[in-house]
C-alpha cells in the first residue's frame, strides 16, 4: 500500500505541479486519454457563458460583438455573485444536477482539479490552443493530469496599490519594498480619516489569498515542494502575524475584516487608504474615480524585502452538461484570441494570459505598469491543487479569520490549520 507521502508524490508528478495535495487524485479521471476528445464537442446553436459578476462591463460587450457575428449561435452571459466561494458553489450545484444551462464556465484557477476530477467539465483540444503563446503559469492552471481542461483566459497577482501623493508627503523616495518601510510612510501620512494598508480579510476566497501572500512573502510556504501541508513554522507564523498584529495596531483598519474586492477598491477609491493590495482589475477602475490622478501600482512588499503575490486568475471550461459544445469551444477560441485579450486589457486592465502582450507598446502606454504586473506574474505562487479544494480553503479561511478576529492564537490557528490539511492530504 502506498505511504501518504508517496501517493503524494505520485500526484505531484501526475498533476504536474509544484503544490498538489494528495486529495487532489481523488477523482475518477483515469487520465487515459481515450475518453472524451476534441471530436465530442459537438452541437451547434445557443450557449451561455457563466461567471462572477462582470465587473468591468466589458465582457458584455465581447458577448455582443460575438452575437453580432453569430446570429445563430447567440451567446447569453449569466452572472453570479461577486465573491469567488460563491460561485464556486452554483456552477458545482448545477454539475450535481447535470445541468445544460451552464455551458462555458469561467473557472478560478484553483478549481480545475476539482472540475476536472469529477468530469463536470470536458477536456479541450489542446492542439488546438497554441498553448507556447500563453504565460506558462497560467497554462497550469488550465492542466489536470497533464491533459487542459480550461483556457487560460484571465490572469491575477496580488499588486500594491499607492497613494502617490501621500507617499510623496512622506519624504519616501518610491513606494514601499517592506512592511516596516510601509508602516514608517504610514506613521507620517495616515490620519484624518485616512488607514493605513488594506486587503482582502472577509472569510472567503480572498482571504486563503492574502493569509497566503503573507506567509509566502515571509519566505514560508502553505504547502511544501511535494504538496503536504507546511503551515507550523516560523515563516507562516510570522506572515499571519503582520495581519494579526496590523489589526490590533491599527496599521490595518477595523472595516477591512469585511473587506473582499470591491469593498476594497471602494475604500481605496473614496481615499481612506494609502495602500491596498488588490488585483489588477481596479485599475482602470481607478483611473475613474476620486483618487485618479493620486495613485499607482507596485509589486507587494514583504518583511525583508519584495513579497511574493498569489497566483489567481479565470480560464474558460466547457461544461460536460452542456449543448453546443463546438459553439462553446469556438466561443473560448475567441475570447483568447489576441485581438480580444488585448481589447478586454485596454478596457479593463484585467491581466491577458497571452505573453506578447507585455510588450505590447500601446498597452504599455496606457499601463506603465505593465513590467511591474509581468514581474508579479511570473513569481506569483499557487494556492494548493486539489479536488476537495473547496475543504482545504475552508481549512485556510476558517483558522486565518479566527486569528485575525482574535478568537485563536497565531499559534492555536496554525496548529489547527495544518492538522486540518494534513487530514485532507490523507484521505
Ligand atoms: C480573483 C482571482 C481569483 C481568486 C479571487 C479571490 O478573482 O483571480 O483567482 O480566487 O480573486 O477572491
Amino acid at each position: 500500500m502506498a505511504t501518504p507521502l508517496r501517493k503524494t508524490l505520485r500526484c505531484v508528478i501526475a498533476a504536474g505541479t509544484v503544490a498538489a495535495l494528495t486529495a487532489a487524485c481523488g477523482g475518477g479521471d483515469s487520465g487515459s486519454g481515450s475518453d472524451a476528445a476534441s471530436g465530442e464537442l459537438t452541437g451547434r446553436g445557443p450557449i451561455t457563458l457563466v461567471q462572477g459578476k462582470d465587473t468591468s462591463g466589458n465582457v458584455q460587450k465581447q458577448v455582443d460583438a460575438w452575437n453580432a457575428q453569430h446570429p445563430n449561435e447567440q451567446v447569453r452571459l449569466v452572472e453570479l455573485p461577486e465573491e469567488a466561494d460563491a460561485q464556486r458553489q452554483q456552477m458545482v450545484q448545477n454539475a450535481q444536477a447535470k445541468s445544460d444551462a451552464y455551458t462555458v464556465l469561467n473557472l478560478d484557477v484553483v478549481w480545475t482539479a476539482e472540475f476536472a476530477a469529477n468530469r463536470w467539465i470536458a477536456p479541450l483540444p489542446q492542439d488546438q490552443f497554441n498553448l507556447s503563446q500563453f504565460l506558462p503559469p497560467t497554462v497550469r492552471t488550465g492542466q489536470y493530469r497533464g491533459r487542459l481542461y480550461a483556457a487560460p483566459w484571465k490572469t491575477d497577482a496580488g499588486l500594491l496599490y499607492y497613494r502617490t501623493d501621500l507617499v510623496k508627503k512622506a519624504g519616501a523616495s518610491g513606494p514601499p519594498k517592506t512592511w516596516d518601510e510601509m508602516k514608517q510612510i504610514c506613521d507620517k501620512v495616515a490620519k484624518d480619516g485616512v488607514s493605513c494598508y488594506g486587503g482582502q480579510f472577509e472569510k472567503y476566497e480572498g482571504l486563503t489569498v492574502n493569509f497566503s501572500e503573507a506567509v509566502h512573502s515571509a519566505g514560508g510556504a502553505v504547502v511544501d515542494d511535494q504538496g503536504k501541508p507546511n503551515v507550523n513554522t516560523p515563516q507562516a507564523k510570522q506572515g499571519l502575524e503582520f495581519l494579526v498584529q496590523g489589526f490590533k495596531s491599527g496599521f490595518i483598519p477595523k472595516q477591512a475584516i469585511t473587506y473582499k474586492e470591491e469593498e476594497a477598491r471602494r475604500a481605496f477609491e473614496k481615499g481612506g487608504l494609502v495602500f491596498l493590495r488588490q488585483w489588477p482589475y481596479q485599475y482602470a477602475l481607478s483611473t475613474k474615480s476620486d483618487v485618479k490622478d493620486k495613485f499607482d501600482v507596485a509589486p507587494l512588499p514583504g518583511p525583508n524585502g519584495p513579497g511574493a503575490p498569489t497566483l489567481g486568475g479565470h480560464n474558460l471550461a466547457i461544461s460536460a452538461f452542456a449543448k453546443n459544445k463546438a459553439t462553446a469551444l469556438d466561443f473560448i477560441k475567441y475570447l483568447t484570441s489576441a485581438e480580444q485579450e488585448r481589447a478586454n486589457m485596454l478596457a479593463s486592465s484585467e491581466a491577458p494570459t497571452l505573453a506578447a502582450l507585455y510588450e505590447d507598446a500601446e498597452l504599455k502606454n496606457k499601463y506603465p505598469y505593465l513590467g511591474v504586473l509581468k514581474e508579479s506574474l511570473l513569481k506569483a505562487k499557487p494556492r494548493p491543487e486539489a479536488v476537495r479544494y473547496g475543504d482545504v480553503t475552508k481549512a485556510i479561511q476558517e483558522n486565518a479569520y479566527a486569528a485575525l478576529t482574535g478568537a485563536k492564537s497565531s499559534d492555536q490557528a496554525l496548529a489547527d490549520m495544518q492538522a486540518q490539511l494534513g487530514k485532507l492530504t490523507q484521505q
